[in-house]
């Protein structure tokens, strides 16, 4: 099959070459597109060169699939007029929550993929929710849960190219004892935590935490009550999670870690001893979600 990626030049599509490549993804045909100041930029990938093309002007009806991660706004415009010709897989928000698009973690609820033809669009979830419902997923199934009350600690790989950016820049001034100014982030990110991840909601919750609740009922069970913290901390790259969970049926810790050994795409790494935990830096480039 084609394939394009809208937004190949950003964080989330240079990881999807990454994946197409390690999973050795079989494609014909490859079109990378970006905004227009990318347009001619060159990108090898499995050692052929291919330019970046802009979006206003390409044909989707030439690929298979077009993956869009470009953000909500583009999403929003040019998804549905890509799905005419294409099935698309957006990794932005924009789409999420609409009943007729499939919101899929592939190892949790694949079967929701048979909706995909309302729209010819597939949603993919909010980072930290994916690494959630990862975990959740088999402990549901197991032993019904009823509340979850989450706090994350989100690096800036997971708001873009610029923040990762200025964490770099602030960080070498912060050290240097230069003053520091935040362009992309609302408050200093080097060396300090930020509570604050997108747009603050009526209800005082923030759009990150609203993501976290309503795309978990979405993808698991509208029963499951679900609070949500999100914090932005100067890390560059992985998310850590730490989840109190309350279940329904009667549960003990070997039960629980024996079905978190089980559950797939996660690695249960947890001896409670000096290093036995799996920390951002070493998870960093790999597919697992851990758990310690
Ligand atoms: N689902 C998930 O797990 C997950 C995780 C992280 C992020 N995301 C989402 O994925 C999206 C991209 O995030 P990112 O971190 O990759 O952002 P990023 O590093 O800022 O990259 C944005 C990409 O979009 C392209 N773009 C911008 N305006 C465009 C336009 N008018 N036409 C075509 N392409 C355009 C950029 O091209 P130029 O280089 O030419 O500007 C770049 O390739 C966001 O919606 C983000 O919320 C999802």
């Amino acid at each position: 099959m084609n394939v394009a990626i809208v937004g190949a030049t950003g964080n989330v599509g240079r990881k999807l070459l990454e994946v197409i490549e390690k999973l050795n993804f079989k494609f014909s045909e490859l079109y990378l597109i970006a905004s227009d100041k990318s347009i001619g930029k060159k990108i090898t990938f499995k050692k052929k060169t291919y330019s970046i093309v802009g979006l206003s002007d390409f044909d989707f009806a030439k690929v298979q699939i077009a993956f869009f991660s470009a953000g909500s706004v583009i999403a929003e415009k040019w998804a549905p007029i890509a799905a005419k010709k294409t099935i698309v897989i957006d990794n932005s928000k924009h789409f999420r929550m609409d009943k007729d698009v499939p919101l899929v973690v592939p190892e949790v609820n694949s079967d929701a993929l048979k909706n995909y033809k309302n729209k010819n669009i597939i949603a993919n979830a909010n980072c930290s929710t994916i690494q959630l419902v990862l975990a959740l997923k088999p402990l549901h199934d197991q032993f019904r849960i009823k509340r979850v009350i989450v706090s994350t600690y989100q690096s800036v790989s997971g708001a873009g190219n610029a923040h990762m950016n200025e964490l770099e820049e602030q960080s070498k001034k912060v050290l240097d004892k230069q003053k520091v100014n935040s362009i992309n982030f609302t408050k200093q990110i080097a060396f300090n935590v930020i509570p604050h991840i997108d747009t603050f909601m009526e209800d005082r919750y923030t759009k990150e935490e609203w993501k976290m609740i309503v795309e978990t009922k979405k993808i698991l069970d509208p029963n499951i009550s679900l609070s949500a913290t999100c914090v932005r901390v100067p890390v560059f790259v992985g998310h850590s999670e730490s989840v109190n969970i309350e279940f329904n049926l009667e549960v003990d810790s070997q039960k629980i870690r024996k079905c978190l050994e089980k559950a797939p795409g996660c690695k249960v790494i947890d001896e409670a001893k000096d290093g036995s935990y799996i920390t951002p830096v070493e998870a960093s480039g790999d597919f697992m979600t851990y758990i310690s």
